[in-house]
């Protein structure tokens, strides 16, 4: 069955490019990232692992592991790693995962038979510490993920799961968060000491908390 926001993320035990990986002790108490590829030495897939190596910075900041999948063999991937780092200027430093019996790509509902028969679409999860998945994003193949708007979705889920405040609509770092529903006016005045602007009883705004 197709997971859920909220689901446990499925666990399980992959060969990898940085040799055999058990997910769960691969993340440890780090959030994680999972995003599938339709397969090796593809355009769009080769800026994508470039673009997510050389975001490693941001990665670590955020506590952030990321984790890659394509069903292409081993061999493969070693193969394809040396164009993306020639090609992309990097040195790709994340594991991939060579998902050849589509187990990870089954667990995680990755390949949607109706966009292709065989290839894993772009699916990405974001998996908190806590092993549940918090939030799916599913492109076609033709079309790279923007990994900016990644790295802000990290930022939103983790202001959620620290501070108990939500992010506006096209939101940014810095600006203004949304504080949440369950927090009454009262004590969101007590919680959040940078103040709180209140626009309607359920629209209330407070300068973001951990800057
Ligand atoms: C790719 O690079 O993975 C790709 C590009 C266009 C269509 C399908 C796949």
């Amino acid at each position: 069955m197709a997971l859920r926001l909220g689901d446990v993320a499925p666990n399980f035990k992959a060969q990898t490019t940085a040799g055999e990986i058990d997910f769960y002790d691969y993340l440890g108490n780090s959030w994680g990232i999972l995003f599938s590829h339709p397969a090796d030495f593809t355009p769009v897939c080769t800026t994508e692992l470039g673009k997510t190596a050389l975001l490693k910075e941001e990665f670590a900041k955020r506590n952030v592991k990321v984790l890659a999948v394509s069903i292409d063999p081993l061999d493969r991937h070693k193969g394809w790693v040396n164009d993306i780092n020639e090609t992309q200027n990097v040195q790709v430093n994340f594991p991939l995962i060579a998902d050849e019996d589509r187990n990870v790509a089954t667990l995680y509902d990755m390949i949607h038979p109706n966009a292709s028969a065989t290839a894993t679409v772009r699916s990405l999860f974001v998996i908190g510490p806590d092993k549940l998945v918090k939030l799916m994003i599913i492109y076609p193949a033709s079309t790279g993920r923007n990994f900016n708007e990644i790295l802000r979705v990290v930022d939103s889920l983790q202001l959620t799961a620290n501070h108990s405040v939500a992010t506006p609509a096209d939101w940014k770092h810095g600006e203004d968060v949304i504080v949440v529903p369950a927090i009454s006016t009262e004590d969101a005045i007590k919680k959040f000491p940078k103040g709180v602007k209140v626009v309607k009883p359920y629209l209330r705004y407070t300068p973001q908390p951990n800057l």
